[in-house]
């Protein structure tokens, strides 16, 4: 025998809910009791200053390349004459379409930015017809995988860089900028292989890990994807961090204002 439901004469909540009326709290309110606004505050701010430079940076169009060392803003380095404007305008887009799409800095922007929510367990500022990322134009963040295809070319000529950059007038060395490069291009690479997207790929669309050859190949290979993932909030933003520095410095030897020391 089933449990007889109770009435919305009996029971107030289910009149509010038959009703709709459900108490909303207003913008901010929160039970919380630590300081709950710093990290989207802090994570706001960085994220403003690196998007600023790079658009700076990407706006200039020169000093981004001295002796074998190029910018990633840069790379790959495409100067066609018939182009007018700054050669970075031309390979950016999709590195920055498949950082605005990043499952984490998709919740860092909504938290610093929309405030929706500004975290967890703190209301946010939307009323109601929420449809999240299921209708226009959030929706168009699930080309994030396609993305994720794309510039995983860039790291094949990122790499490339890294290469040239140990060739000082046709012979191997290794300079600070040598190093710098390096750091990042592996920044990058930690990055693309920590995404969601890229453990979905591996271990995704799989009732059985153990069933086949196959299978338990791909789950090993999920693992180690799922250990890389477990830190991709660190190589998200060290990795943009990374970028903008290694620009900075090509672009600082590249004018003279410093010199780059040679290592090797
Ligand atoms: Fe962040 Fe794919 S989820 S790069």
């Amino acid at each position: 025998m089933f449990p007889r439901t109770r009435s919305p004469k009996e029971d107030p909540l289910a009149m509010a809910a038959v009703s709709g009326e459900l108490h909303r709290p207003g913008f901010a309110a929160t039970e919380r009791r630590d300081a709950w606004w710093l990290a989207p505050l802090a994570q706001g701010l960085l994220l403003a200053v690196l998007i600023c430079y790079a658009n700076w940076a990407a706006y200039q169009g020169n000093n981004y390349r001295v002796g074998g060392y190029l910018s990633p803003l840069y790379s790959p380095l495409l100067t066609p004459e018939w182009f007018p404007f700054s050669p970075a305008f031309l390979i950016l887009l999709p590195p920055i379409l498949f950082r605005a799409t990043c499952y984490y800095y998709r919740k860092a922007y909504y938290r610093s930015y929309f405030l929706d929510p500004p975290a967890c367990a703190v209301a946010e500022l939307r009323g109601t017809g929420y449809r999240g990322e299921t209708a226009f134009p959030l929706i168009l963040q699930n080309l994030h995988r396609y993305l994720f295809y794309i510039t995983g070319v860039y790291l094949i000529f990122l790499w490339a860089d890294v290469v040239h950059a140990c060739n000082f007038d046709g012979s191997f060395g290794v300079g600070v900028g040598t190093l710098v490069i390096l750091a990042n291009t592996t920044a990058l690479t930690l990055y693309s292989f920590s995404c969601h997207s890229l453990r979905h790929l591996i271990g995704g669309n799989l009732d059985c890990f153990s069933c086949s050859a196959v299978n338990r190949v791909r789950h090993g290979a999920w693992k180690r994807a799922s250990a890389l993932n477990e830190h991709h909030m660190l190589f998200a933003w060290l990795s943009f961090v990374t970028v903008c520095s290694a620009d900075l410095y090509v672009r600082l030897v590249a004018s003279g204002v410093i010199h780059d020391p040679r290592l090797l």
